[in-house]
């Protein structure tokens, strides 16, 4: 099953699918890198990796438009069952199959404070595999850890990782993740969206070449990586 990626600026992402839209963390309103607005935002399913604003986002508002189901924490899920959303509940390590392929939460070392101050239980990143078996691994907000060797084991076609550094790896440690990782492509998000995590990814994706990690893909918000 073919798949294209889209990234809207920051950790935001749409997945399409097994003839499903799937949008990642979707943080258009406020995001000065989102090259679309919360209400053009077309989705089937809505996966939330923590409880962050720059994650959660839109995700209420967008699931009341479009009916999408959200998947995250059972926490997060919860939080937003609770003011009306349909949610779909998963915890780390549990994978769920839906119609476009599974979901598995996988760890991810960052907190997860809600934004009313509500305990939003594990950050998560997801492994999500297509129907017809290719693994895409998207670590949305961690540092460095060592199990992410487990996650390479499973064999990644595609890896989405955080290069900003401050609230998450940087460059340095994320070519050390790649080391375990090891997936065919790669793909560099949460940076440059303030000054504060400014970094630069033809840098990373030199660093990536160099050892020869990945086949790296530094996209400009609004654009894809397809997998034919
Ligand atoms: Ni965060
Ligand atoms: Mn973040």
């Amino acid at each position: 099953m073919p798949f294209t990626l889209t990234w809207y600026g920051h950790a935001t992402l749409g997945l399409e699918t097994g003839g499903k839209r799937i949008l990642i963390d979707p943080y258009f309103t406020g995001n000065p890198a989102a090259t679309v607005a919360a209400d053009e935002a077309a989705a089937d399913y809505i996966l939330v990796s923590h409880g962050h604003g720059d994650h959660l986002g839109d995700a209420e508002a967008i699931q009341r438009r479009t009916a999408a189901l959200i998947i995250s924490n059972a926490e997060i899920s919860g939080w937003l069952g609770r003011r009306g959303c349909q949610t779909s509940a998963q915890h780390i390590g549990g994978s769920v199959n839906y119609p476009f392929g599974q979901v598995k939460l996988t760890p991810a070392v960052h907190g997860s404070a809600l934004p009313d101050g509500s305990y939003g239980g594990l950050a998560a990143g997801f492994l999500i595999t297509t129907l017809d078996g290719e693994k895409i691994y998207l670590a949305q907000d961690t540092g460095l850890f060592g199990d992410m060797r487990l996650i390479g084991e499973e064999g990644l076609t595609l890896a989405v990782l955080p290069i900003g550094d401050k609230y998450t790896m940087g460059p340095h440690d994320a070519l050390r993740a790649l080391e375990m990782l090891r997936p065919r492509h790669v793909i560099p998000i949460h940076y440059s969206t303030w000054d504060m995590i400014r970094q630069d990814p033809l840098d990373f994706a030199r660093g990536v070449e160099e050892r020869g990690l990945a086949r790296p893909h530094v996209l400009k918000p609004g654009e894809s990586f397809s997998l034919p």
